[in-house]
């Protein structure tokens, strides 16, 4: 058994110590990232950030499966937590609970996150009574782009407020281990987790949340498409990337690389 920080004691941090959270979809980032974080996401997102994707609705459970595993290899300390993909378990708690086990059997992960609600409640329930974490969603659901007619905060209407709170309850009382709040107005998550008795991981919420996060390459300025107002940048990476390249492309026309020590046999002009 593994020394990673579990589900459940991601669970027991309600009102505790906040919950550190970032995006990781590659073994190096997971490794740069697992000394400083509770737990790691492979969020579908990367079908916006890795892919060039519109949105998070092309994404394939495989592709989720393929970029789990790789976290997993790159991080012995995080939790792992995997997105469930468009179309991978909204049809049926059944499909639902054959997919979720796939990403767990085939990567090693300790659970799965998706987005809903009161409509979810029942596959939730579903999943985890038969063994498998979940982590929800609501606010703001991605995957909802199209019923919701674009990114935008959720919650300013009274209707809607209320809806996002019965599905906070419904989640929890389905026996998620945590929920994430995405892009609602600020009221509305401290509210929520002030309501609920799991752990509220914010992103574009509050910071009453009882854990934050982003996506990695947000805050690293490396996914320049487009920023939304939640992120704070802590690196501006993007600029590192272009100079470095810009760099490199200047050395090979002036034919300044590859020099001797970067050769295999070519003799050092100093030596004899
Ligand atoms: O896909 C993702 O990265 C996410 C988080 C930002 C919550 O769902
Ligand atoms: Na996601």
């Amino acid at each position: 058994v593994s020394k990673r920080i579990t589900t459940r004691d991601i669970r027991l941090k309600k009102a505790g110590e906040p919950i550190v959270a970032l995006t990781a979809y590659t073994a190096p980032v997971a490794k740069l990232l697992d000394p400083h974080v509770d737990m790691l996401l492979v969020g579908d997102s990367l079908g916006m950030v890795l892919y060039g994707m519109d949105t998070t609705i092309g994404v394939t459970l495989d592709m989720m499966i393929n970029h789990a595993l790789a976290v997993m290899r790159g991080s012995q300390h995080a939790c792992v937590i995997v997105d469930l993909p468009f179309g991978s378990y909204q049809e049926s708690p059944q499909q639902a609970f054959r997919n979720a086990a796939r990403v767990l059997a085939e990567s090693g992960a300790a659970g799965v996150k998706l987005e809903g609600g009161a409509e979810m409640a029942e596959t939730i329930q579903f999943l985890v009574s038969r063994g498998i974490p979940v982590l929800g969603h609501i606010g703001l659901k991605p995957q909802a782009v199209h019923a919701l007619g674009g990114f935008r905060a959720q919650g300013r209407a009274e209707s809607e407020a209320l809806q996002i709170r019965a599905d906070a309850q419904a989640v929890a009382g389905a026996g998620a281990f945590g929920v994430v709040i995405e892009g609602t107005v600020e009221f509305l998550a401290s509210a929520i987790t002030r309501e609920i008795d799991i752990p509220t991981i914010g992103i574009g919420a509050s910071p009453a949340c009882d854990g934050q996060v982003l996506v990695t390459e947000d805050i690293l300025g490396l996914f320049g498409t487009f920023t939304p107002k939640f992120v704070k940048r802590y690196a501006e990476l993007a600029g590192a990337v272009e100079d470095a390249a810009g760099r490199y492309a200047a050395d090979v026309r002036a034919r300044r690389f590859p020099g001797p020590e970067h050769c295999f046999g070519m003799p050092k002009p100093s030596e004899p």
